[in-house]
């Protein structure tokens, strides 16, 4: 009798790459995600015609580059004016469908990042124009609501500075799984990371969350991560083997760091990705010429389809 489809994910998941009982399989997902990791940014760049309306060309090639490090970098034409609807439709081209709901995510789903100096937003580092250090979005979401697919659009770039760096997250677990398999058991722990509660506004409250840096989504099979360098506002387990593995993963993320991309995105150039690890770099606005960096945003629970493991097995 064949298997059930809930047993036959089972059972990927208890033989997949990333399970730390399954050396073969990580072996073998390891060989073939190094061999095909890309060389260059310029292997993951996708032109987009209209970005409301992908042709299947361009569809495969965004999901083929996020296949390879999960994240796609994508150029529209600048000229083209900046529109919220086409970048909600090109996000449901790619299985993106539902929106985080975070603390300050506005009704339709998508953030406009700029520097804000008046309102409660400037409090938090997205909304200033200082640097960010490296994080997987969510990082304060539990595993239940976490962020697994993320869009930056690049409506206006910064006069100077902004660029981002991009890594892979399942990059980095081989990294680690390489040095000390049990650095990762101990990532794995589901009281691992603790983000405090939120107290900063007066009637916007957010409780204690604890979950683990790595987990494997039980619907797919797809490696999450939930990381930021932050130090402040951040508890880690007291535990010698977490202060070791916190310790390697953060000597990972120190410049330079190895299979990091760095990319300034331009008017109408955008990343999309299963919520990689990112950082900022600091950035200038020009006061004179009224430049400012806006950057929309969108943030959803879905990954990016046709992009984990067990879709890996349709590839020739
Ligand atoms: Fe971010």
């Amino acid at each position: 009798m064949s298997p059930t489809p809930s047993q036959s994910l089972e059972l990927a998941l208890e033989s997949g790459p990333f399970s730390l009982s399954t050396e073969a399989a990580y072996r073998r997902w390891r060989a073939r995600k190094l061999s095909r990791y890309p060389k260059s940014l310029e292997d993951q760049r996708v032109s987009i015609a209209a970005l409301g309306r992908l042709t299947g060309s361009e569809r495969g090639k965004i999901v083929g580059a996020c296949r390879r490090a999960n994240f796609a970098l994508y150029q529209t034409d600048p000229g083209v004016p900046p529109d919220m609807d086409a970048l909600r439709a090109f996000g449901e081209q790619l299985g993106l469908r539902h929106f985080d709901r975070h603390l300050w995510a506005p009704e339709q789903g998508i953030a406009a990042l700029r520097r804000e100096v008046e309102s409660g937003r400037a409090k938090y580092l997205p909304y200033t124009d200082r640097p960010m250090k490296w994080h997987t979005d969510g990082y304060y979401n539990t595993t239940d609501d976490a962020v697994r697919g993320v869009i930056m659009h690049c409506v206006v770039q910064a006069a100077e500075g902004g660029a981002n760096w991009l890594l892979d997250p399942e990059i980095v677990y081989i990294a680690i799984r390489d040095e000390n398999p049990a650095y990762i058991e101990a990532l794995m722990q589901p009281d691992v990371m603790t983000i405090p509660e939120n107290t900063l506004e007066p009637g916007v409250y957010r409780p204690a969350v604890s979950g683990p840096v790595f987990s494997v989504d039980p619907a797919d099979g797809a490696l999450h991560m939930r990381y930021t360098a932050r130090t402040r506002s951040i508890s880690w387990k007291n535990d010698p083997i977490t202060r070791d593995a916190v310790a390697f993963l953060d000597s990972l993320l120190a410049p330079p760091v190895r299979f990091a991309f760095c990319v300034r995105l331009n008017a109408g150039e955008g990343i999309v990705c299963n919520n990689v690890l990112h950082s900022r770099e600091a950035f200038i606005d020009d006061a004179a010429t009224k430049q400012q960096r806006l950057l929309w945003r969108a943030r959803y629970r879905d990954r990016i389809v046709g992009t984990g493991p067990l879709s890996d097995r349709d590839l020739k």
